[in-house]
């Protein structure tokens, strides 16, 4: 969950505040309740960690230039110990030697911990980072003097859990190590230095020529080489360059106030480009190279969907899509459900696993617990070279550029747009639908960038409607089928980011409980797309309304609802099957917008994090 960087400097020494400090406000979404910053320079390592966001590092060191020739930094999301100036990264062994920066969990901590001590060895954080680093140290002052490489090889065999690390020793000037082991880590090769980091977004604006470490990997980088060691056997292993096609300007906020409302505003453009790539015309068939290899001769009789979060929001609409088109018998379960329960699964499944990031612990679980029952799997993921598309026997890419907020919004209408992608291409091979029919939803999905941007030029009717509901503390989001994860969805987005409790809820499911909760002025907001079930919305509407509740109703048929005493949006015609990339929208800016109202910090909400890489 945490960010972190490291940099070797190829010859003499420089101010490396703006690279140390830049790079942590790029992976900053990864966690920010402390950071930390250490250079080694002449005077030896300067080390300076602060609780807090990077801003309070950036007061407390004033001036600071940061000169050295190599370097690294941390942005956390407390695990162990609270977020505290002492528990805060880097740390360092006892004497000074070794200092490092940890993402991830030690599980054998303890244990390793009372052997350090029994060595004389004092602790002074709470964490699970500061042992490691004292298990360094100690095996490179008594067993491995003068190899720094050998120390840590040897101290990461001893380590359970998951982690990536970034190493500097003060005896060391050009030496950086970095470790891999089930947390994302890559190195950066630049022209003047090279870079460790969590996600490529950490040395974007320097490198985009990146070489991803795989579990039991080491890199040495030291002057201008890099080298890739197996952790294990202790032999160099030689590993291709990859070219990102990230650029440093989409992973910055572009004149927005913040990253979410950029993320927001970027959907139309990134939908068209992604529909561009793969569904250039209706008169075409869907174009998803690599798909028909994956599905040749795969009686496919289950797709089994796993996600976490808005990710598994966008399964829930992915059932609905992918056995509406295709016909083919779905299951959705939260990863972190299908990692422990073994739902009857085989080889005559495939595991779909959505996710942005494509590190979220609980969803690389689920793939490997169901493909370790035979289930074949696919990954619909953001993030290029991300665990999850190494350990997914195929990927499909969102293609929706780097999403920095911590509230997912662009990822998710792209996760739908391939999921629709593959729903049309499922049917087209199957023949599970009329093709003038198939050629009319090419169509109007095609068409659907623009009527998000129409949406968007009425962004000031839903900052109206937030004006409303500013003072609420609750809300109800209502949907029956394909609006019921969009509801879910729209809550979790209000929830998250402006702390108001919200519920997601199936409408027909009100009267059996949820119903006891209304009374004057409880709000809710109704999802009512023109389809079979619009009147059975319209009727649930009208028992909150028997009970004087308050109403806000999304709909692409305000007609239905001029009778009636409530706050309607009105958003473009569509088929129902897309109602929920266009409903999408105005859910994202009343959660970005209520937030707003409250002071909230929309990019860095409490307690969240961007990738969830622990269980
Ligand atoms: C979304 O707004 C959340 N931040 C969160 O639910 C997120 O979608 C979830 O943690 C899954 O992340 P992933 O897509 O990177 O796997």
């Amino acid at each position: 969950m945490c960010g972190i960087l490291g940099t070797v400097i190829h010859e003499g020494s420089e101010p490396l505040r703006s690279t140390l400090i830049g790079g942590l406000r790029a992976v900053e979404y990864r966690g920010y309740d402390s950071s930390g910053v250490a250079v080694l320079g002449s005077d030896g390592v300067m080390l300076s960690k602060r609780a807090g966001k990077i801003s309070v590092l950036e007061d407390y060191l004033g001036e600071e230039p940061l000169v050295g020739s190599v370097g690294l930094g941390h942005t956390r999301w407390a695990t162990h110990g609270e977020p505290n100036d002492v528990n805060s990264h880097p740390h360092q062994d006892n004497h000074e030697t070794i200092t490092l920066v940890h993402n991830g969990i030690i599980e054998n901590y303890s244990e390793l911990k009372l052997g350090l001590i029994a060595k004389g060895i004092h602790f002074h954080s709470e964490t699970d980072t500061e042992v490691v680093a004292n298990l360094i140290g100690y095996l490179y002052e008594n067993e491995y003097p003068g190899n720094l490489i050998d120390a840590v090889r040897h101290a990461c065999r001893q380590l359970k859990g998951s982690f990536s690390l970034v190493i500097m020793a003060r005896d060391n000037p050009r030496m950086l190590i970095g470790v891999r082991q089930q947390m994302p880590l890559l190195v950066g090769h630049g022209k003047h230095a090279s870079y460790l980091g969590s996600d490529v977004t950490a040395f974007l604006s320097m490198t985009r020529d990146v070489t991803y470490l795989e579990d039991g990997e080491m890199a040495v980088l030291d002057h201008d080489t890099v080298r890739f060691i197996d952790i294990a056997t202790g032999k160099q292993i030689e590993k291709k360059r990859e070219r990102v096609d990230w650029d440093i300007e989409q992973a910055q906020k572009g004149g927005f106030d913040t990253f979410m409302l950029k993320e927001i505003h970027e959907q139309p453009q990134v939908l068209r480009q992604m529909l561009e790539r793969y569904l250039p015309s209706p008169a075409e068939p869907v174009y998803l190279p690599g798909l028909d290899e994956f599905f040749e001769d795969h009686d496919t009789r289950l797709i089994s969907l796993v996600g976490c979060g808005t990710a598994w929001h966008a399964c829930k609409v992915g059932r609905y899509v992918l056995e509406g088109l295709a016909k083919i018998p779905c299951r959705v379960e939260y990863a972190h459900e299908a990692q422990y329960h073994f739902a009857p699964i085989d080889d005559s499944a495939v595991t779909i696993a959505i996710s942005q990031s494509g590190e979220t612990a609980d969803t690389l679980g689920a793939v490997k617990a169901q493909k370790a029952l035979g289930s074949r799997s696919i990954a619909i993921c953001n993030v290029v070279g991300s665990s999850l598309t190494r350990i997914a026997d195929f990927t499909l890419y969102t293609t929706a550029g780097p999403e920095i907020s911590v509230a997912s919004t662009k990822a998710f209408t792209c996760q739908l747009t391939m999921l629709y992608l593959m729903g049309l291409w499922l049917a087209e091979r199957n023949g599970s639908l009329d093709p003038d029919e198939l050629r009319r939803l090419k169509a109007e999905l095609i068409a659907i960038p623009d009527k998000m941007a129409a949406i968007l030029h009425s962004k000031k009717q839903i900052d109206r409607l937030a004006r409303v509901y500013r003072q609420v503390n609750h809300m109800y989001f209502l949907g029956r089928g394909l609006s019921y994860p969009v509801a879910m969805e729209g809550a979790l987005k209000l929830k998250e980011i402006s702390y108001v409790h919200a519920e997601g809820y199936a409408g027909g499911e009100m009267k059996h409980g949820a119903i006891a909760l209304i009374e004057p002025g409880f709000p809710s907001c109704i999802l009512a797309p023109q389809s079979p079930l619009l009147e059975k919305m319209v009727a649930n509407m009208e028992e909150i309304l028997a009970r004087k509740g308050e109403v806000m109703v999304l709909t692409n048929n305000p007609d239905r609802f001029s009778q009636y005493d409530v706050h309607v949006f009105s958003f473009p015609d569509c088929p129902q099957l897309y109602s929920p990339l266009l409903m999408s929208l105005p859910l994202q800016l009343f959660a970005y917008y209520s937030a707003m109202l409250r002071g909230c910090d929309i990019d860095q909400p409490r307690n969240l994090a961007k990738s969830v890489v622990v269980e």
